[in-house]
């Protein structure tokens, strides 16, 4: 701390210069840091890291009282011509890569696209090897990419941003206050002023400094946006559900309009046609991502519309055009086996089949098709018959109708629909991510419309729809490498109006968790989990899992951190041990 305190002092000597260079009139107002960066998610740990590389002191403010983001959640990384691809024997190019992407995105910046490209391998892969990051497969994405790019570590992305958020609690010349939303942004004399709220103690704080990065993620959690922005090519769908998280709400949006940013292809989003809604959600809007590769896909009318191993694209494009908006996986006691639904919860395989599969209120389950059809509410005539002839097809190796097996593609792993009992489960449309949102210049600085760069003002990863490299459809992986690259650029840029504003001489006051009492952490649990008191999103989601599941407490809250809030470094550090029981 004495350290820190002591590095945030060298801003007397630029308050001085301050005050000279403001000649007699008004000194500088004194800042918090050198940089504000508005969310801990991999973007804005990227950013944070790159910018106290280059000397700056860093202030990051995360609403969640965790970090880490949507990364968390996420799988893998689109990275080019990497050293795990050459020994894997994969041979790749930037030319390649290039040319996949902009057949696949359609409409794609391509500026943007041929730098992330080509900076993928030295600027995101490399940089984060060197961050211990250990990238352990690539994978195919058939369709999509013509040599196999999809990079992953030994499981989710949560390994590939839990090293950045542990460096990031590491080094002192970056401070994170958890719990901390941003609320308000105001342009001041040498940079900016923001407004937040301590979400658990409804506090309201206010921070300064001369540069902002805004990274606070895109706007996919709040449906009422996705609807407002809804791609023009179709119709909004009757049942749309969030596959998105929930601080995905947009608000570096609304913050960066706030500072008179230009935005753009709002409209471009990525919308997944694999939502199941959540058994677990109240308001029945959140959705689940559900696969399963046993089952054939039926419409309303009971037939069969898509090769059900069609590349996602297309996929999207045949739901998104139904009648509805809607279709049905159906599959029989062997397939059942096969389904997988994404998150914490739905790892375990007990769950699944009580809550979902056995679910009377998310899943048709019975003895024969005729009534699985009167179940689902699906004509039980043509459901009989389109199994029937699929069973056929697959016996004779043909898929006469939608050619997912034929004689030159034989088919592996399918089994015939019969063993009861039979499977329906309905999904529907889900948002995902932003493919649109604030527009950036080359140094990731935000634009305002007339192009202009808005002074000491920077945005990175999907808030910016990662700089629109997309396109129309968003491909595997081409989030989170590009987050790192805008991220670490945006740093890098922010960094250089580092000593504009005075800093003051300790580094900014954040609210710490109140800490609890022995009976209250144990016997009150249950009770403060039924409270939902506001800031309490993840410790609630997590500890419902923790109760159901009888963990002890002990198995995550030992050596220093007790079941109580962390409230400080050493223990935040703690705490990162415990992520990986459940993501
Ligand atoms: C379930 C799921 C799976 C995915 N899988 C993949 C994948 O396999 N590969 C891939 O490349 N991409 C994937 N993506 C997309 C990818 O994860 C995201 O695009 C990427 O993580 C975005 O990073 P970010 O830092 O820009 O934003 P986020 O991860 O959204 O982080 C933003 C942070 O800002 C915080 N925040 C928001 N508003 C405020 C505020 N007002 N004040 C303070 N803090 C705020 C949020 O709490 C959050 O922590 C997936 C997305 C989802 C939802
Ligand atoms: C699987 C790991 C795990 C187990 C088991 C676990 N916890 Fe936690 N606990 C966490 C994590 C992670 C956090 C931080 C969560 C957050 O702030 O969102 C936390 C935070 C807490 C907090 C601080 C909440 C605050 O106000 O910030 C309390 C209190 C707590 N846990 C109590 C318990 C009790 C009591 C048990 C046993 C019944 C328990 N935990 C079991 C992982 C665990
Ligand atoms: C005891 C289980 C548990 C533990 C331990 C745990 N989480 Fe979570 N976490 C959850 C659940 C459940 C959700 C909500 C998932 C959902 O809504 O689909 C969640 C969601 C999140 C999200 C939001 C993701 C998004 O897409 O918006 C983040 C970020 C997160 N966790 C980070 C962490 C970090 C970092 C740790 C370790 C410090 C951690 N979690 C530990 C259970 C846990």
């Amino acid at each position: 701390m004495k350290r820190a305190q002591a590095a945030w002092r060298r801003g007397g000597a630029a308050l001085l210069l301050g005050i000279a260079l403001a000649g007699c009139h008004r000194p500088l107002p004194t800042a918090d840091a050198d940089l504000i960066v508005v969310g801990a998610g991999i973007a804005g740990l990227s950013a944070a890291l790159e910018a106290s590389d280059h000397g700056a002191r860093v202030l990051v403010l995360e609403a969640n009282s965790v970090g880490g983001g949507h990364a968390v959640m996420a799988g893998g990384l689109f990275l080019v011509d990497t050293p795990l691809q050459r020994r894997r024997g994969i041979e790749d190019s930037v030319e390649l890569a290039l040319r996949d992407m902009l057949t696949w995105g359609e409409d794609a910046d391509e500026r943007w696209l041929r730098r992330y490209v080509a900076a993928s391998r030295p600027e995101v892969y490399d940089w984060l090897v060197a961050q211990g990051v250990e990238f352990r497969a690539v994978l195919p994405a058939p369709g999509e990419t013509s040599v196999p790019r999809f990079h992953f570590t030994r499981g989710a992305a949560l390994h590939v941003v839990r090293p950045l958020l542990r460096e990031a609690l590491r080094r002192e010349p970056i401070e994170i206050g958890f719990g901390v939303e941003v609320t308000g942004l105001k342009r001041i004399a040498g940079g900016w002023r923001l407004r937040s709220r301590h979400l658990r103690s409804g506090r309201t704080m206010q921070f300064t400094a001369p540069a902002v990065i805004i990274a606070s993620g895109g706007f996919e959690g709040s449906l009422e946006q996705v609807r407002a922005h809804w791609p023009s090519r179709w119709a909004v769908p009757p049942r749309l559900l969030n596959g998105a998280g929930h601080f995905a709400t947009g608000a570096g949006l609304v913050l960066g309009e706030q500072a008179g940013a230009a935005v753009a292809r709002l409209d471009h989003q990525a919308i997944f046609v694999t939502g199941l809604p959540d058994p677990r959600d109240p308001a029945g809007q959140h959705g689940l991502f559900a696969q399963n590769p046993a089952a054939i896909f039926v419409t309303a009318d009971g037939r069969r519309f898509i090769d059900e191993s069609a590349p996602r694209k297309q996929l999207e494009q045949a739901v998104l055009s139904l009648p509805g908006q809607s279709y049905w996986l159906i599959f029989d006691e062997r397939g059942r086996r096969r389904l997988r639904v994404r998150g914490a919860p739905w790892l375990d395989r007990e769950t699944l089949q009580a809550e979902i599969l056995d679910n009377p209120a998310v899943t048709g389950k019975a003895t024969s098709l005729r009534r699985l059809a009167e179940q689902a509410g699906l004509p039980p005539a043509a459901l009989a018959a389109t199994v029937q002839r699929y069973n056929a097809m697959l016996a004779a190796g043909d898929d006469r109708d939608f050619r997912r097996f034929g004689p030159e593609r034989p088919p592996r792993g399918l089994r015939p629909i019969d063993t009861a009992p039979f499977y329906a489960l309905r999904l529907y449309p889900m948002s995902r991510k932003s493919l649109g949102g604030l527009v950036i210049g080359d140094d990731a600085d935000v634009l305002a419309p007339d192009g202009s760069p808005i002074p000491g003002l920077f945005a990175a990863g999907e808030v910016t729809g990662v700089a629109g490299i997309n396109g129309r459809f968003g491909g595997s992986g081409t989030f989170l490498g590009p987050s790192v690259f805008t991220g670490r650029l945006a740093g890098r840029s922010a960094a250089r109006l580092a000593g504009r504003l005075p800093l003051a001489a300790s580094p900014p006051s954040l609210p710490a968790g109140e800490p609890v009492t022995a009976s209250e952490a144990t016997a009150g649990l249950a009770a403060r989990l039924k409270a939902q008191r506001p800031g309490d999103w993840h410790f609630a989601r997590a500890h419902s899992l923790v109760l159901e599941r009888r963990w002890s407490c002990s198995g995550c809250h030992s050596a220093g951190w007790g079941p109580q809030p962390a409230t400080n470094r050493a223990q935040r550090l703690r705490q990162l041990d415990s992520c990986e029981r459940c993501h």
